[in-house]
């Protein structure tokens, strides 16, 4: 039976991956993240509490669950945060990746690690898993760290780029499409960027692709993204329509309207072929995306 780690696991990919992951009976799976409980029920999931910036608690607990593979769904991820916090950004996103580095490297596991769009400039749009990288700001810098710390490292590693993640689960940090619901549901107006460019991605979409990674045991660089580019703007509107909401409470601005502490790149857009022809992936279309979204809401009771 093939042990799986998971880092990060009350995060909104990490709920994701252990709800996929718990569904599979030849896994035997370990779940950890930062807090002391786990979201889910804890007769349901194994569960521990795993701080990846204490090296010896990840030291020991790799050995002694000797994983075959570790996902690393875990991460500081809100982007202005890391610019005015780089110390515990960069233990979190770089020294913790470290950690778990040596932890795989001493008993042979596989490292599937989650990494960023924002590790790009933005000035060209269309990436792919090969071009440069120059991240504009610290978040970006951070993750582009911990990925190089696992891609010099010798190990057998998987590293997994997206971008703009969208979902719901339990006590989730707010992602963009779940802010547009709150504040249009409310009556709230808002402003939205139409110059800032990526494709938004489903997070079951992206939990799948991580997925058909550790069956397949594929390793390398591989973007996972939404079907679609679009601006912000256009994503708020599209999400207004999906859920009979107020568009019009959306207003048109440009990035430089927005007192955001982060530079954020400008077009992020990625090619994704690797994923679709070496994994079989098929991600959403930001219509199938929202109406996913809208069902899960639905079912959980809160739309
Ligand atoms: N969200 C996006 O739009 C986006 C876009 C591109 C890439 N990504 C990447 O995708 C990955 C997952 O993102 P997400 O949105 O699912 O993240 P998230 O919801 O913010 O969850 C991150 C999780 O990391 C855990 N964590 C934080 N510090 C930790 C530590 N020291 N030790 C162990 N766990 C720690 C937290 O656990 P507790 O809750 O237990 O404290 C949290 O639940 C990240 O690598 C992120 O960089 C995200």
């Amino acid at each position: 039976m093939r042990r799986f780690l998971l880092c990060g696991s009350n995060g909104l990919l990490g709920q994701r991956l252990a709800l996929m992951l718990g569904g599979e009976t030849e896994y035997e799976v370990l779940n950890t993240s930062h807090h002391r409980s786990f979201v889910f029920d804890h007769h349901l999931f194994d569960y521990t509490q795993l701080d990846l910036t204490r090296a010896s608690d990840v030291k020991s607990l790799v050995s002694s669950f000797q994983p075959d593979v570790i996902i690393n769904a875990a991460g500081a991820t809100n982007v202005d945060w890391c610019e005015d916090h780089r110390e515990e950004a960069w233990a979190i996103n770089v020294t913790g990746v470290e950690h778990l580095v040596e932890a795989s490297r001493k008993v042979g596991a596989t490292l599937i690690h989650v990494s960023t769009d924002y590790i790009f400039d933005g000035k060209t749009g269309n990436y792919r898993e090969d071009d440069r990288p120059n991240p504009q700001n610290y978040y970006g810098k951070t993750k582009l760290a911990g990925e190089n710390a696992i891609r010099i490292a010798g190990i057998d590693y998987a590293i997994v780029r997206t971008v703009v993640l969208y979902g719901t689960g339990y006590r989730v940090k707010r992602n963009f499409a779940l802010w547009v619901l709150d504040n249009l549901k409310s009556g709230m107006s808002i402003r939205c960027v139409d110059d800032q460019i990526s494709c938004p991605t489903y997070v079951t979409d992206l939990a799948l692709g991580i997925l058909k990674i550790a069956e397949l045991e594929k390793t390398g660089i591989f973007h996972i993204t939404g079907s679609e580019a679009v601006s912000r703007y256009e994503f708020a509107v599209r999400i207004a329509r999906a859920f009979n909401l107020d568009a019009g409470l959306i207003h048109r601005v440009k990035t430089s309207d927005l007192p955001q502490r982060a530079v954020r790149p400008m077009n992020t857009t990625m090619i994704t072929v690797k994923a679709q022809t070496e994994l079989g992936l098929k991600t959403s279309n930001i219509e199938q995306g929202l109406a996913l979204l809208k069902q899960e809401l639905q079912s959980a009771g809160k739309n």
